[in-house]
């Protein structure tokens, strides 16, 4: 059964400080995540800088809500992230570590972390944005793969296979949706996990798409290919966001255009049969990442900042 997700915004780090925390504050989109979906995904919740804000200090209320919210509603939830280069916090990435010392500490990271909700999430994505756009590891930036090097990769999916035997743990990364350099290193890395025998069960594409940058048809035959290889698929992400005009309202043909492009890629979804999760990053332009990261864009996700549901709705629902 294909789960259809959403990246649930706020308590605590949210993206539209305007507004309360949406998870606890907003009622309507709680009852939008309530009901039209059906798998979560913290969208910064279980991140190290806001999971894990000092050497031995946990915060996981948050996640807590998050995880009892899904069970509530019968959805599952997914685990995003225990590797990678962004949104660790400045113990981490300053401290005055060993590597046997770091080591110890990404280890009982993802064995506390990963144990907690053990039964209750089901799928964790462990390696996040680890290859560049031209398929070479991230080897400056990734404190884990500088401090590490490659090998510390294998060894967190065994850490987090041993915390949580029943999750299915994936690799996860943007600009790798079509066949090219970036979706070509995880190719072949994702065969050299497995004929060592690491416990690695998928391959998540984020899928932050821009009317600018066209779409990638290459989508499904490479979604395919990690499918034949016996490993899940997922679109972890999806979100299509465009250049606003001076109005700041998108114009009707960028409304359609982008409705063309979620059925698109649900529909690439729907035809890989490994294909499992389809998840959005964000149920609302309201608290959408995008304005405040992509200067001038925006109208992203498929509801407005009313919560009104746009073209892109009525297209993903009449693909599924
Ligand atoms: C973004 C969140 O949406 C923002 O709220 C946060 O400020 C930055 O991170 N790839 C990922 C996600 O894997 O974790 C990112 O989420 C978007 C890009």
């Amino acid at each position: 059964d294909l789960e259809i997700g959403a990246a649930v915004a706020g308590g605590g780090h949210h993206q539209n400080q305007d507004y309360p925390p949406p998870f606890y504050e907003d009622e309507e989109y709680r009852e939008l995540l309530a009901t039209e979906f059906t798998s979560l995904t913290p969208e910064n919740q279980l991140k190290w800088d806001f999971v894990h804000p000092a050497p031995d200090e946990y915060n996981f209320e948050a996640a807590d809500d998050i995880v009892a919210f899904a069970e509530e509603n019968g959805q599952d939830v997914r685990g995003h992230v225990l590797i990678w280069h962004s949104q660790n916090p400045a113990w981490l990435e300053e401290g005055d570590y060993t590597d046997a010392e770091l080591r110890g500490i990404l280890r009982d990271h993802i064995t506390t972390v990963v144990g907690r909700y053990a039964g209750q999430i089901d799928q964790w994505e462990v390696a996040n944005e680890i290859f560049d756009g031209s398929g070479n590891l991230r080897t400056e930036e990734n404190i884990w793969l500088r401090e590490l090097g490659p090998g510390i990769i294998a060894d967190a999916f065994r850490w987090a296979h041993e915390a949580a035997p029943e999750a299915e743990l994936f690799l996860n990364d943007y600009g790798a949706e079509g066949i090219n350099a970036k979706s070509d290193a995880y190719y072949q890395l994702a065969q050299d996990l497995l004929a060592d025998g690491v416990p690695i069960h998928g391959m998540g594409l984020q899928a932050h798409l821009g009317l600018m940058y066209g779409f990638d048809p290459s989508l499904q035959e490479n979604l395919q290919r990690f499918d034949d290889l016996g490993l899940a698929t997922a679109i972890t992400e999806l979100d299509v966001r465009m250049e606003l005009p001076e109005s700041g309202e998108p114009t009707p043909a960028q409304i359609a255009e982008q409705a063309e492009w979620f059925s698109s890629t649900l529909e690439a979804c729907v035809a890989v049969e490994g294909c499992q999760s389809f998840t959005l990053w964000g149920a609302s332009d309201l608290y959408s990442w995008v304005p405040h990261t992509f200067e001038g864009q925006g109208s992203a996700t498929p509801w407005t900042e009313d919560l009104e549901r746009k073209p892109a709705y009525c297209a993903l629902q009449q693909t599924l």
